[in-house]
């Protein structure tokens, strides 16, 4: 990869930083598309947050960067504007800069999530959904499952008042969307979504049991590593089709692609 003047500079601001990867992959992505991108992480302590954001207001060949853990929420008192699907979300994951350098928070990972499962030909309308984990990305997930036209959104999480509060939130936005907070059998829904950390590691547990699941269920799991996650290979030896985070994650460079190219 050659970065020169010419090339669009990204940042990824984390803490802490050794984890982050989606630098790569966004890397990986725009130089098999040919673009002239640049992505760095930034290891940027909490505290430092709002100079840092200032600062790359200033960066003229800049053209934004992604937000994570901790900043999501914190970073959005130091932008210009937040989109509609930021506000409801609650959290930034992408800021624009746009040519007068102004800074426009945004969250891609719903629309990344619906865009994947769409380019599998899963249809979300009219289905009955069982999500596990309410986190930062369970709530974008939620939203964007109902936006999607989901029947039931059922959201299981361990700590039940934060599924409690996201299915709340969701409902009210969404009510032809039947929302609630429980815990529940796989095998009665027709799609099964793992937003938790839970497969990252080797020995994890498995999020839920889907025992009794068939052909006729899809298990998504939003974990990009492994590509396939315990939960995956279980569904999967059960007959069901499944789908794993890096689609997902794809369909927010995709966004991210066409912001820039504007
Ligand atoms: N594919 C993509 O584009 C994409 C985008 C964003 C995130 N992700 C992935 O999604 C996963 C979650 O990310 P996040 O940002 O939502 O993290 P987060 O905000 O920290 O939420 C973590 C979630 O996992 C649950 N959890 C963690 N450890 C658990 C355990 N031992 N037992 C039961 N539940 C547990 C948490 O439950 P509690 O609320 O009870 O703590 C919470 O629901 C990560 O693997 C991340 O890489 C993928």
């Amino acid at each position: 990869m050659e970065i020169t003047g010419k090339s669009k500079i990204m940042f990824v601001l984390a803490d802490p930083v050794d984890h982050v990867r989606a630098s790569a992959v966004i890397n990986a992505y725009f130089q098999s598309n040919g673009d002239d991108v640049a992505v760095s992480p930034l290891h940027i302590l909490p505290g430092d947050l709002g100079a840092v954001v200032a600062s790359i207001r200033l960066m003229r060949n800049v053209f934004g960067f992604g937000v994570t853990i901790p900043h999501k929420t914190q970073v959005i008192e130091h932008l210009d504007e937040i989109t509609p699907a930021a506000r409801m979300i609650g959290a930034v994951n992408f800021v624009k800069r746009t040519a007068e350098g102004r800074l426009v928070g945004d969250n891609l990972d719903a629309r990344g999530f619906i865009a994947s499962l769409a380019q599998h030909e899963i249809v979300v309308r009219g289905r009955k959904v069982l999500q596990v984990g309410a986190g930062g990305a369970g709530r974008a997930t939620a939203f964007g499952l109902a936006e999607a036209g989901a029947r039931e959104l059922t959201i299981m999480n361990r700590d039940e008042e934060k599924a409690r509060a996201l299915a709340a939130a969701v409902a009210e936005h969404y009510p032809a969307t039947k929302v609630s907070a429980d815990h529940a059998e796989a095998r009665s829904f027709d799609l099964i979504v793992n937003t938790t950390s839970l497969g990252m590691k080797a020995d994890d547990p498995l999020p839920l049991d889907i025992d009794g699941i068939g052909p006729s269920a899809v298990v998504s799991d939003i974990i990009v590593h492994p590509a396939v996650t315990r939960l995956l290979a279980r569904a999967a030896a059960q007959g069901a089709r499944t789908i794993g985070g890096k689609p997902m994650l794809d369909a927010q460079m995709a966004l991210v692609a066409r912001f820039i190219a504007r």
